[in-house]
């Protein structure tokens, strides 16, 4: 079982991340964190413990984060996510009461209190709460076991020509993420790009017949639509959900390894995720980077349709 912090802003596709998490019997989701990203938190987090309700998860706490960005002011996804977040469904109304404490507080207690190597950090929204509990917690880095994050891209960008959403929000944070010495895995758009929910996938979707996957596939409807009118697609890119999928299985995502680092610097590459592919292909001694390359479709989407049958 691999134990992970799930830290999103949900969020079509974080809310799938959540249900990979829930329903895939080698994780084990030990609580969602949030993060102002796709919407502001109150909505993000509100968002996280109703899809938790809706899956049935009423014993995985959620903690909230970070309202804001390091340095700049929040930029919401609203064209891709809507007015809530995750617009296109109704969501349960959550029983479980929000946990107290901070989540940077969180990820650190449950990081330092748990067997050093054995916490995996899953990042799905901009990196505001890792950066600040890295920076407030130095000694969580050598705990850590890897980062595998959402976020960047080596060839495209999505919020800029150059840039993604998450590393784009709040380019300092993801600065300091990449920089730190613990491995990173960066599950970029040049991978995400290729999870796409065709028509068929979302009728094998909808054949499971419970709720729970109708839910899933009012969110995939939503988020088509969203894609096709903002970002030139024919079906949705699943982002978030490929992180997961890498840590059940690594064969479902091939990586190079390599050096990343961010831009932070005002004017048209902000938030660029640079990445150093030029030689041979360095060990994993020599680098603690690298950079998701090439999915397998089949493999993804049977392990989420597989997630949803199981929470039933
Ligand atoms: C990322 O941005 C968000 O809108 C999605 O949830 C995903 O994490 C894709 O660029
Ligand atoms: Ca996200």
């Amino acid at each position: 079982m691999k134990k992970i912090i799930l830290d999103s802003d949900p969020g079509h596709d974080d809310a799938m991340a959540i249900l990979l998490a829930l329903g895939n019997p080698n994780i084990d989701l030990l609580g969602v964190t949030t993060v102002g990203g796709n919407q502001s938190l109150d909505k993000v987090t509100y968002n996280a413990r109703s899809v938790l309700e809706m899956a049935h998860a009423t014993d995985v706490p959620v903690h909230a984060g970070c309202d804001r960005p390091i340095l700049r002011p929040l930029e919401v996804a609203a064209s891709i996510h809507g007015n809530t977040g995750l617009d296109g469904v109704e969501l349960p109304e959550p029983t479980r009461p929000l946990d107290e404490g901070h989540a940077v507080n969180w990820i650190i207690d449950t990081v330092m209190s748990n067997e050093p190597g054995t916490i995996t950090l899953v990042p799905t929204g901009p990196l505001t709460n890792i950066a600040m509990a890295a920076r407030m917690e130095p000694r969580i880095v050598d705990r850590v076991k890897e980062v595998v994050l959402m976020g960047g891209g080596y060839h495209v960008g999505n919020w800029s020509a150059v840039a993604e959403f998450n590393i784009k929000v709040d380019p300092e944070a993801a600065k300091i993420v990449f920089n730190e010495p613990w491995p990173v895995t960066m599950v970029g758009l040049d991978l995400t790009h290729q999870a796409l929910c065709t028509p068929e996938v979302q009728s094998r979707i909808d054949a499971i017949g419970t709720p729970l996957a109708h839910f899933a596939s009012q969110l995939m409807d939503f988020f088509r639509k969203s894609y096709q009118d903002n970002q030139d697609f024919i079906n949705p890119p699943v982002h978030d959900p490929c992180t997961v999928a890498y840590l059940i299985d690594p064969s479902v995502v091939a990586t190079r390894r390599c050096p990343v680092d961010v831009e932070t610097a005002d004017g048209p590459a902000l938030g660029m995720t640079v990445a150093d592919l030029r030689g041979p292909e360095p060990s994993a001694d020599e680098c603690h980077t690298q950079v998701a390359t090439k999915l397998d479709f089949e493999k993804f989407w049977a392990l989420i349709i597989d997630a949803i049958k199981r929470i039933g």
